[in-house]
């Protein structure tokens, strides 16, 4: 992207979408978000990579949940700007069939997401808002690609931790999940040896997510309620764990 302003958006204003687009080494971003993004890098070095390894992850759950758990149909919350190896792709190497509903918020990560999908009939974009989930749920379901009573893939991948009190929120959808489905979730994570990192991190997005907040562990595997949690493991190399531990939480549950 260049940086002359498109139409209606205000690029002087950090983005959390491009942000991650820009440690992501994408091109959707401006000088806002590049300088917001490299003062985060300041108070997290390992974020770059750490943004890399996520995205690993996130492709981890998904051929994981298109093969071995049998999910044929995918709805990614807070999907982002597009990148490689998108849901869907990823997805369908594994089920040429699989069905992808992506959902944010943000209208110009609509816009691209939509270019991106232009011939995919089995994938849809959606602009609607995790504030919002009656909201969600009636525009997920209108696109007709998800059938409420089969098992699904929910993703929630680096959103919750945007939002001031979602407990509520996650709990409606979990909800509204067929029981065999699975919620995936990643969430920057607070631990007191990084909690000055933290503080900067939030003043950092103070801008572009005036509800940042990074949870404790507890804290994030709450919003699974009573589904069952895999390990962590069975997704992410131990080293990795490890290394990411003080930026990051991620895991995948099981709806009984
Ligand atoms: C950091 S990106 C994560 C992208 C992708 N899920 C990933 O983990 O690779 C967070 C995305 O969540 C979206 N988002 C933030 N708050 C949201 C909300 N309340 N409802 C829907 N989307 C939201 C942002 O617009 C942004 O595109």
């Amino acid at each position: 992207m260049s940086d002359r302003a498109p139409g209606g958006i205000d690029v002087s204003v950090p983005n959390v979408a491009r942000i991650y687009d820009y440690m992501l080494g994408g091109k959707d971003n401006f000088a806002a978000d590049r300088a917001a993004a490299e003062q985060v890098v300041k108070a997290f070095p390992e974020s770059r990579e750490g943004a890399r390894r996520h995205r690993e992850f996130l492709g981890t759950v998904v051929r994981y949940l298109a093969g071995e758990a049998g999910i044929r149909q995918f709805v990614d919350i807070g999907a982002g700007l597009p990148t490689q190896k998108n849901v869907h792709e990823v997805a369908h190497e594994v089920n040429p069939h699989a069905r992808v509903v992506y959902i944010d918020n943000d209208p110009v990560v609509c816009v691209h997401g939509r270019a991106l999908l232009a011939n995919s009939p089995s994938v849809a974009m959606i602009e609607a808002d995790l504030r919002d989930v009656d909201d969600l749920w009636r525009k997920t379901l209108a696109t007709r690609l998800i059938d409420p009573d089969e098992p699904v893939g929910v993703l929630m991948f680096a959103i919750l931790h945007f939002l001031d009190d979602p407990g509520e929120l996650v709990a409606e959808v979990r909800d509204r999940m067929a029981p065999g489905s699975y919620l995936g979730i990643s969430h920057m994570v607070r631990r007191p040896s990084r909690a000055e990192d933290v503080e900067r991190m939030s003043e950092i997005y103070s801008d572009a997510a005036p509800g940042f907040k990074a949870r404790t562990v507890e804290e994030i595997k709450a919003f699974f309620g009573d589904f069952e949690i895999l390990p962590q493991e069975q997704f992410i190399p131990l080293h990795i764990i490890a290394r990411f531990s003080s930026l990051g939480f991620s895991s995948v549950a099981r709806k009984p």
